[in-house]
């Protein structure tokens, strides 16, 4: 009988291809940024999984942990401050740069951040900030969109939300129909897909707190992105970090941008309501 169960257990492991460990609960700790005060937990909003929202800083290890609660420390800072050149680099056939129309970022895009993506009404869909930047520089400086996931577009996107810095996340739903897309997402977040059958409730909902390999399973959020990663050595896109969980469940991945990836960044977005905008948060 118990070679039996135990050869079960082999297969249903060997099937799932992943085995989650022992949980822990995330730190009790309070996240300061050169001694900003950051919102790293917060009453969930109404219609949510949750009670209580939880930044991603408060599952990591100490060091990545420190490392994002100092500017110095952060390796993301670089590449804030590589999308501050860019934001005054005159670029295509309209002889502008960003700062051509909107100045000072501290001032014109503090709150951008926190509210994106947003209802487009020229494109009939929601926008988040990378599209915005690719809209603008089409439409209003002659230049070519960016390639996804080019580092520009990553230090610019790291940038311009940079300027929200603390700031509470916080998506308008009313606008166009936001309601729909986030319908849409939330239909995505829970459909299971891949070899492995696994939603993103099933590890950020159902497993949150528990162990896969080494990382400790926080809720997914996204108020920290574009994120600095220590594994990768750059910045890392919510798009492209949606794509490399969905690739790890062994599905095939939608493309950046699709309509899937869209709605799921509009959903997941409003799960981190209330949370800290930590752009660029670090993590392992
Ligand atoms: C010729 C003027 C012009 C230039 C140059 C320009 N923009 Fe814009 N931008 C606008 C206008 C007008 C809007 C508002 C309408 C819209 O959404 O297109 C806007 C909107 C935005 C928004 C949304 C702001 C909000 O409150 O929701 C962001 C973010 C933004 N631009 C970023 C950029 C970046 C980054 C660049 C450089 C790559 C840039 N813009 C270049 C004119 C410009
Ligand atoms: C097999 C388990 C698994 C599935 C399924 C999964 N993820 Fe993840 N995800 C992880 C792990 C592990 C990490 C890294 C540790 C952490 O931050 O939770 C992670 C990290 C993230 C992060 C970064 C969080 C941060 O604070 O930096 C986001 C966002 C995210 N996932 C979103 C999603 C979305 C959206 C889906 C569904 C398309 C999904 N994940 C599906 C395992 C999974």
């Amino acid at each position: 009988m118990k070679k039996i169960s135990l050869a079960i257990a082999i297969a249903a492991t060997a099937v799932s291809g992943l085995a989650f460990h022992a949980s822990a609960e995330p730190v009790d700790e309070q996240l300061f940024i050169d001694g900003q005060e950051m919102i790293s937990r917060a009453p969930a909003p109404e219609g949510h999984p949750f009670d209580e929202v939880l930044s991603g800083w408060l599952f990591r290890e100490a060091e990545t942990r420190a490392a994002e609660a100092d500017s110095f420390a952060n390796p993301g800072m670089l590449d804030v401050e590589r999308g501050e050149e860019i934001w005054a680099t005159v670029e295509g056939s309209a002889g502008k740069s960003c700062a051509s129309c909107h100045n000072d970022a501290a001032e014109t895009m503090k709150g951008v951040g926190a509210r994106f993506p947003k209802w487009d009404a020229d494109a009939k869909r929601p926008i988040d900030i990378e599209l915005q930047i690719d809209k603008c520089r089409v439409d209003n400086m002659g230049a070519e969109a960016y390639k996804f996931d080019a580092d520009e577009q990553k230090a610019l996107t790291a940038y311009i939300k940079h300027q929200s810095l603390g700031m509470p996340v916080k998506l308008d739903l009313s606008e166009g129909e936001m309601q729909s897309w986030w319908d849409k997402g939330k239909d995505v977040y829970y459909t299971r897909t891949g070899q492995l059958n696994l939603s993103c409730a099933s590890c950020h909902e159902a497993s949150m707190g528990k162990y896969i390999r080494a990382d400790h399973l926080s809720q997914g959020q996204v108020n920290g992105f574009p994120t600095y990663r220590f594994n990768t050595g750059g910045l890392v896109s919510i798009q492209n970090r949606f794509r490399g969980c969905i690739r790890d469940t062994r599905a095939e991945m939608p493309k950046a941008f699709s309509d899937e990836l869209l709605a799921l960044e509009v959903y997941v977005t409003w799960r981190g309501t209330g949370l800290s905008v930590e752009t660029p948060a670090v993590r392992q």
